[in-house]
């Protein structure tokens, strides 16, 4: 049984809690427990570095915000921003769940696909949709393309040749209070058209007789902290007309860190719901795309530690690094890590914890506090589950880690880690000819 073991000096597990997964805890010797599985086991089953999903704790939060939206507004829909966690469990898990799901690209179309989404709540994005994506997601019968420019149009033109939902993706002109690569809803953004450039694209989907247009998306960035920046979004949204559907985006942001203070769902949800009945139709759908406050808390990284040097700093160098967490290089977004077989102990040590690429900013957590740390420990890197698979790469050779989901004590794999068979296998063409 899973138990909350008291608080060695030093540590702050107390603080813990609320950044690991729902369904964490410890055994008796201070063993972390994800679903009521040991990561001793996990590590063993399925190797290092491994994603682990808590399956209960991210089916809770599905639950909170769609029962949450559905509560203040009925006529609404939440979407499951994919991008956050394109892994075709996780579709199978929004699919059984009631989520409808916004993907962003060929390759997530064919995930979802396999992941038994319904084509019908499927909300096709990106600022570069090329003939052959478009022509795939027509093809799929895909339920809504969210438009993002006028080649994009043209495009359409083209290929349609049946009735298709669309909706317009504007820029609201709201400066996120986020990192620079995550804002999306200022002047100045690839995504979407300007607010005055709206109408003429709105003016040409309803004058085509294939092109179903039903409302507008926005959507100002990602790990937003602070909800008057989504209220504002909805108020400015409403400027650009009358519409049956209003879809303000996702971003809500979550707690990495002991001392974060993200709002929680329903703030979130009581946030955007005021300034929709301030500003909106009310008989108007309201649709909204989180990612990252869905996946993120309930996923953890897993690592074993493979070299402790002690120079001026302690750095401790664990089995992956940049290559399976870049959200870290990308925008300095600072996470927590544990030593987790060892929590029952003083966390006496401040260390710096490495990874293996070949870069001087893998650096996974810059001051961890720890215990006295050993080659072989397991080190846990907590609220990793939005981005960080997403984002992995085979920088230096690195092979993407494997998907675990646990549950209820039992463990299931989603997605194997990739083998050097598969690192080789678009290299094919080459080892061919050397071999001629
Ligand atoms: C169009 C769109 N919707 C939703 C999201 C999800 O954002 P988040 O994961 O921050 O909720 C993103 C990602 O930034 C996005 O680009």
């Amino acid at each position: 049984m899973t138990v909350h073991q008291p608080a060695p000096p030093g540590s702050r597990l107390g603080e813990l809690w609320r950044i690991l997964p729902e369904e964490s805890g410890t055994t008796a010797d201070g063993v972390l427990e994800i679903g009521g599985v040991t990561v001793t086991e996990l590590a063993e089953r399925f190797g290092t570095p491994l994603h682990i999903y808590d399956e209960t704790g991210l089916r809770r939060q599905i639950r909170r915000f769609i029962d949450g939206l559905s509560s203040r507004w009925p006529n609404s829909e939440v979407l499951y921003a994919s991008k956050s966690l394109p892994a075709v469990g996780m579709y199978r898990i929004a699919q059984a769940e009631g989520l409808s799901v916004d993907i962003a690209g060929g390759g997530e179309l064919q995930l979802a696909l396999a992941g038994g989404v319904d084509p019908e709540r499927l909300y096709f994005h990106g600022n570069a949709k090329t003939d052959a994506e478009l022509t795939m997601a027509l093809d799929a019968r895909v339920g809504t393309i969210i438009v993002d420019n006028e080649d994009e149009l043209d495009r359409l033109e083209r290929l349609l040749t049946r009735s298709q939902r669309l909706l317009l993706r504007v820029i609201p002109g709201v400066e996120a209070k986020t990192h620079a690569s995550q804002a999306t809803g200022g002047l100045e953004s690839k995504f979407g058209l300007p607010m005055d450039q709206a109408a003429h694209a709105i003016e040409r989907m309803n004058a085509h007789p294939l092109m179903e247009f039903f409302g507008v998306h926005l959507h100002i960035g990602s790990q937003i902290l602070d909800t008057d920046q989504f209220a504002e979004a909805v108020e400015k949204i409403s400027s650009v007309g009358t519409f049956d559907t209003y879809d303000v985006g996702g971003g809500l942001g979550i707690n990495y860190t002991y001392e974060e203070e993200a709002p929680s769902v329903e703030e979130y949800l009581d946030r955007i719901v005021a300034a929709a009945k301030s500003h909106l139709p009310p008989d108007a759908r309201i649709m909204i795309e989180p990612g990252r406050s869905i996946v993120a808390r309930s996923g953890v990284t897993l690592y074993r530690v493979v070299s402790v040097k002690r120079t001026g700093h302690t750095f401790v160098a664990v089995d992956g690094g940049m290559a399976d967490q870049l959200d870290i290089a990308l925008t300095q977004q600072r996470y927590e890590a544990i030593i987790a077989d060892r929590l029952h102990e003083p966390w006496s040590e401040n260390v710096q914890l490495v990874g293996r690429q070949c870069e001087s900013g893998d650096l996974l957590v810059d001051g961890a506090q720890v215990p006295p740390v050993s080659v072989g420990d397991l080190v846990v890197m907590s609220a990793t589950g939005a981005y960080a698979y997403t984002m992995s790469n085979n920088y230096n050779g690195a092979l993407k880690p494997a998907i675990v989901f646990v549950r209820d004590g039992e463990a299931r794999l989603a997605a194997r880690r990739e083998t050097y068979d598969d690192l080789l296998a678009t290299h094919a063409p080459a080892i061919a000819a050397a071999k001629l």
